[in-house]
């Protein structure tokens, strides 16, 4: 196993998952008042209406078409659960193809919206276009693999080769090798993923951890005149 296969396979992706850990933790307790999606809605609305709505959807999906495709065996879906490879890549392909265009599609638009709209450009920071230009590239590769190459290059099971990599990344037990086969298209995107992972704490991308969940807990906001107020027509 080459050095540049190490490094790629085994010390790139533990490096990224600790710059991304360790990034967390030091800008939540060092500067809170930055941990924000950075909205420009004010500026701009209806593009980023389109362009944000289609992006989330798509990526909401595409996130547990991974969760399946990446961290459950293929042996498991096919002998307990009974659905064979092929019916599985089909209806992969299928739904990762919808979530994928319309994840790319909103990824472009909210690009094309950042770069192309002068008031937006100008009140970006570095960090806001780097990560659009990186979930680009990221998405695009993504969308290539499972729509261009599986139909028309030809079919890669990466269920035979980067799930169980992934999967060893985890359980502290890396194996390179599974991923010397593995086509280049397939391994940029994964290079790609791992680095948007490092630069994550550094980004806008940190508002994920801050989904409003509580929203659907918490009581609702009731608004009412106080004690002898006039009462107004708004
Ligand atoms: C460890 C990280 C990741 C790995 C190993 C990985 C691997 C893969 C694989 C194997 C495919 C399927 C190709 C096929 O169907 O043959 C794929 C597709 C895709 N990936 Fe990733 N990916 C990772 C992270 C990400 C991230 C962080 C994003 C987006 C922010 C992303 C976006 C996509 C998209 C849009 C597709 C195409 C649609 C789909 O099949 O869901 N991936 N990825």
């Amino acid at each position: 196993m080459s050095y540049w296969n190490q490094f790629l396979w085994v010390i790139f992706p533990y490096m990224m998952i600790a710059i991304t850990i360790i990034g967390h933790v030091y800008r939540y307790s060092t500067d809170q008042m930055s941990w924000t999606s950075r909205s420009s809605e004010f500026l701009e609305k209806k593009s980023l209406r389109w362009g944000s709505l289609l992006f989330h959807y798509g990526i909401i999906f595409v996130f547990f078409g991974h969760v399946l495709g990446l961290l459950i065996p293929e042996s498991f879906i096919t002998n307990s659960i009974g659905i064979n490879n092929e019916v599985y890549h089909q209806v992969a392909i299928s739904f990762g193809g919808v979530a994928g265009i319309a994840t790319v599609v909103g990824i472009f638009i909210l690009l094309f919206r950042r770069y192309g709209d002068k008031r937006i450009s100008k009140t970006s920071s570095f960090g806001d276009k780097f990560i659009v230009i990186l979930l680009f590239l990221l998405i695009g590769f993504g969308i290539y693999n499972t729509l261009y190459y599986n139909l028309a290059v030809g079919d890669f099971n990466y269920r035979l080769s980067i799930s169980p990599w992934v999967r060893s990344l985890f359980i502290f037990s890396p194996n390179p090798s599974l991923m010397a086969n593995v086509p280049i298209t397939y391994k940029i995107h994964v290079i790609l993923a791992f680095l948007t992972f490092g630069v994550w704490p550094f980004t806008r991308l940190v508002h994920i951890w801050s989904i409003p969940i509580a929203y659907i807990k918490r009581s609702h906001i009731i608004y009412r005149r106080r004690c002898g107020e006039v009462k107004s027509n708004i």
